[in-house]
């Protein structure tokens, strides 16, 4: 079969790697992919966003399956227009799609249908927004509704912080749209994980869990950024936890959806926190999390492509009756190589030196992000072309193997400016402590 794979970070070229050991699959293209996709697939200069250049291209290559990476070509309606065609797509199409990309809609369903997640207040006035924090008190948590690239959602642990994130939101619009009305809710205490399921909107496949690093310095200090690092399984989860999350939120919110109308097909991304009252949604995504899928991946037997086929042809239950999936039960660690200045603005075209030494290591997995190929003199270069530069992922026979690992390869990776978080998995080693 032939498969389009649309985005160009990390988990796409996850994507692309575990979707090639696929029996099913002879040939993949990847729109526009990056310098380690080009390895695996085809990489095609089609924007992600680019829904009509895609939809040609797919028909014109007699594409199978076209698996979307990223929110905001979903967000766009790939999905609707593709099925338009009788285009297959895996991805969930504009209307539930909207579970990422307007959090009040998440929240409001989330409410409705009383799914744990933080209390909060939907603003459209920057003023109406400023008055509440004064009365309510901090800290809170401050969101634009829409999609903001990862960058709309601020803690604010003091009166000022909230002010200015409501006045760079509602006032100097730097989100556009997207921050035409805000969401402030309560700020919620506790350790986070992360739950990734596929479905068809009538049977569910949990995947294994994790746990992201968002923060950009060590100790979960500084800004936000996509995620630093991560690990599989989280020790956090235990057996009755994840049922509970299942239970509770996944089954509740697909089942939700669906009463409003909204049939949820693809991969989704909860953000879950462990307070004292239990379990509470952060947010939903509406795609795989990155670089949680870098670390989920490695660990799957099971094949990827033909599960996913099935979510597009409607019948995972029939994928379900001969087989679920199948996990390898080592663990898995990521850790993010970021360009200097990210996630703010990054520096980019750093040559990259030592990959080929960590392709020759055991167990070892290099996930580029943003880069890109340079050919000079017959030899192939690798130069940074984004914030997030390389997910080094290493297995392990548990998590300190797979953090000693993992590090033992990213100290062989050079490029100037680089930089890594040093404690990816050790919150979770101390839990296990
Ligand atoms: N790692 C968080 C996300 O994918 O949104």
């Amino acid at each position: 079969m032939r498969v389009l794979v649309v985005g160009s970070g990390g988990r796409e070229h996850a994507l692309v790697w575990k979707i090639a050991q696929s029996k099913l699959v002879d040939k993949i293209f990847c729109a526009p992919g990056n310098g380690g996709i080009a390895k695996l697939a085809e990489c095609v200069e089609i924007s992600t966003e680019d829904i009509e250049g895609l939809m040609n291209f797919a028909k014109k290559e007699k594409i199978d399956l076209t698996v979307v990476g990223p929110e905001a070509p979903l967000a766009k309606g790939i999905v609707d227009e593709f099925e338009n065609y009788k285009l297959k797509i895996f991805g969930p199409n504009k209307e539930a799609a909207q579970i990422e990309a307007s959090k009040i809609f998440a929240k409001q369903l989330m409410k409705k249908y009383d799914i744990p997640t933080a209390d909060f207040e939907i603003f459209d006035s920057s003023s109406a927004a400023k008055k509440y924090v004064e009365k309510k008190g901090i800290p809170c948590v401050i969101k634009a509704d829409g999609l903001a690239g990862g960058k709309g959602v601020i803690v604010a642990k003091t009166f000022k912080e909230a002010q200015d994130a409501i006045s760079v939101m509602m006032e100097d619009k730097i989100f556009g749209k997207a921050a035409e009305r805000i969401i402030i809710e309560d700020y919620l205490e506790g350790q986070e994980a992360s739950i990734i399921v596929i479905t068809d909107s009538k049977k569910v496949i949990p995947f294994l869990t994790s746990q992201d690093h968002k923060r950009i310095f060590d100790d979960d200090k500084g800004a936000n950024t996509g995620g630093m690092g991560a690990y599989s399984p989280t020790p956090i989860i235990t057996r009755e936890l994840f049922d509970e999350i299942l239970k509770k939120i996944i089954y509740k919110i697909i089942n939700a959806l669906a009463k409003e109308g909204f049939l949820y097909k693809g991969a989704l991304y909860a953000g879950i926190i462990l307070t004292k009252d239990g379990p509470k949604v952060l947010e939903f995504n509406a795609r795989f999390g990155d670089p949680e899928i870098q670390v989920i991946l490695p660990l799957l037997n099971s094949d990827l492509f033909e599960a996913m086929l099935a979510v597009a042809y409607n019948n995972l239950s029939k994928f379900l009756n001969y087989g679920i999936l199948q996990w390898d039960k080592r663990t898995c660690v990521c850790v993010v190589c970021a360009a200097r200045g990210y996630p703010g603005n990054y520096e980019k075209d750093k040559e990259i030196f030592g990959l080929d030494e960590v392709s020759k290591m055991k167990d070892i997995f290099v996930f580029h992000a943003g880069t890109k190929i340079k050919k000079e003199a017959g030899k192939i270069k690798y130069l940074t072309n984004g914030g997030r530069v390389l997910g080094i992922t290493g297995l392990g026979i548990n998590l300190k193997d797979a953090i000693d690992k993992t590090y033992e390869a990213v100290k062989k990776i050079h490029f100037e400016g680089m930089h890594y978080r040093k404690d990816i998995g050790q919150k979770a080693l101390k839990f296990l402590n």
